[in-house]
């Protein structure tokens, strides 16, 4: 017999459905709740609440996995592509080297962009924050690709526009970047791998030969993978819940990278760095950041510590910290102050009762911007090489909404504002 659970409320049972996962994770299904009673369900921040059936990733943040479409994060960080995790988060299954060469193939043939763009460009001012840009000009496709707009296209169509943001937010991004520092625009080099030409389109000057660094594109690889996708996090809720008004993806993704430049979500990664470039300049003392991190008084947090639904490690952070370990040794840069203070900071949090009793450890964006300072990216492009790292996990998860014709995202509410009152004239205000 199916489990139910039994609610009851006022003396009265209601009988609610179980749903399970194919990992055997539960939850009661309660959308029936109004009707049968007059009650919604009160969550705030979603801490427990299940928006959605997915069959893309799967995380358990007591146990510490992450695996995309089944496979081990592990296993994909040190074998697989970016593009090839790609393809496996959209598409579902590993691509065969046929399916991966056709889809590669795809998006370099996409990855030139507008030439009106570059008059996008020169309208921000200087101080424009990258991820401004990159949502703004994420949104700004759909301008130049009207089509997208329309939300009953074909399959091959809907494709069409997954493998056109797959291939224009590189160049976008790396255009972002040339253009915040005053350099000319690199266009794609289609001779290039993904992340050799991103590296390329970023590093490259038109006056010097750039010599791609092996160490380092191995290395971008696997960030990319490692934030390749999270299940229903913040961004990709927003993603979701935008696309479920049948907005574009374009547009919905624009959406989800404005949620993943908070500072309590993937613009964590700049934070962890300024705040470790801080500690550095404050002379190293990694004890008095603890101690302001526990301080209720004080707003300070430990930037890349502490997860919603990681609390044991996250898995990530692990693969990560060992990567920045190779990838500092393989550049040279092994004494580097900012790596000793996180590897202070991280002993002295891990072993300190506060952080022990709120299971506070490490998350994917504490070592991160080490390997991106490491890698010469300026720490304004961090949270920008997050999102398209990103970026495949947005496009299957909104892709899934779609082809699982899911309603619109519409949450309920208890008010708790004034009662009805009578409109007062000026005269009679106070
Ligand atoms: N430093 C100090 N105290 C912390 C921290 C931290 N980084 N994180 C949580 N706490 C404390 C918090 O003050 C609270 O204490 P108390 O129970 O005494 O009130 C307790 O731990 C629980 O915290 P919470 O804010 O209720 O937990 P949450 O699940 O709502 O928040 C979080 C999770 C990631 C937003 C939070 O841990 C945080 O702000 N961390 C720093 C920002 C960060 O690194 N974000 C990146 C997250 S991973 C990548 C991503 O999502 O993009």
């Amino acid at each position: 017999m199916a489990e139910t659970a039994e609610l009851i409320l006022n003396g009265q049972s209601i009988t609610l459905p179980v749903i399970e996962g194919t990992e055997h994770e539960k939850a009661f299904d309660i959308g029936k709740l109004r009707d049968q009673t007059g009650y919604v369900t009160l969550d705030s921040g979603y801490k427990n609440t299940g928006a959605t059936k997915s069959a893309i990733t799967f995380l358990d943040g007591e146990e510490g996995i992450l695996r995309y479409r089944g496979y081990p994060i592990e296993q994909l960080a040190e074998n697989s592509s970016f593009l090839e995790v790609g393809y496996l988060l959209i598409y579902g299954h590993l691509p065969t080297q046929a399916e991966l060469t056709n889809f590669s193939n795809q998006i370099t043939k996409h990855t030139l962009i507008h030439e009106d763009m570059r008059k996008i460009f020169d309208g921000f001012p200087s101080s424009t924050h990258p991820m401004a840009i990159l949502s703004s000009l994420t949104c700004a496709l759909t301008g130049f690709y009207p089509e997208s707009i329309n939300p009953n296209q074909t399959a091959d169509e809907h494709n069409l526009q997954i493998v056109r943001l797959m291939a224009k937010l590189s160049t976008i991004a790396a255009w972002t970047y040339k253009n915040s520092v005053g350099h000319p625009l690199n266009y794609p080099r289609n001779d290039l791998d993904y992340c050799a030409n991103l590296l390329y389109m970023m590093f490259s000057f038109p006056t010097e030969k750039y010599e791609i660094n092996p160490v380092v594109v191995t290395a971008m690889n696997k960030l990319l993978i490692l934030h390749a996708d999270h299940e229903q996090n913040c961004s990709t809720s927003t993603v979701r819940l935008v696309g479920s008004a049948n907005a574009s993806l374009y547009g919905s993704v624009s959406a989800g990278i404005n949620a993943l430049w908070g500072p309590l979500h993937g613009g964590a990664n700049q934070e962890v760095i300024e705040m470790l470039e801080e500690i550095h300049k404050s002379g190293g003392d990694t004890r008095k950041f603890i101690d302001k991190a526990k301080d209720k008084n004080d707003q300070f947090r430990l930037m890349g510590f502490g997860h919603r639904v990681y609390k044991n490690f996250d898995p990530r952070a692990k693969i990560i910290k060992k990567a920045a370990d190779e990838v500092l040794h393989a550049l040279g840069l092994q004494d580097s102050p900012l790596l000793k203070i996180a590897q202070e900071l991280e002993q002295a949090a891990l072993t300190d009762e506060y952080f022990i009793e709120r299971k506070l450890y490490p998350n994917v964006d504490f070592y991160s911007g080490i390997i991106y300072k490491a890698l010469g990216i300026p720490t304004e492009m961090f949270t920008v090489m997050f999102a398209l790292g990103r970026l495949p996990g947005w496009i299957a998860q909104w892709k899934e909404m779609r082809e699982n014709k899911e309603p619109i995202g519409r949450p309920r509410q208890i008010y708790t504002g004034e009662l009805e009152r009578n409109y007062l004239p000026m005269a009679e205000r106070k």
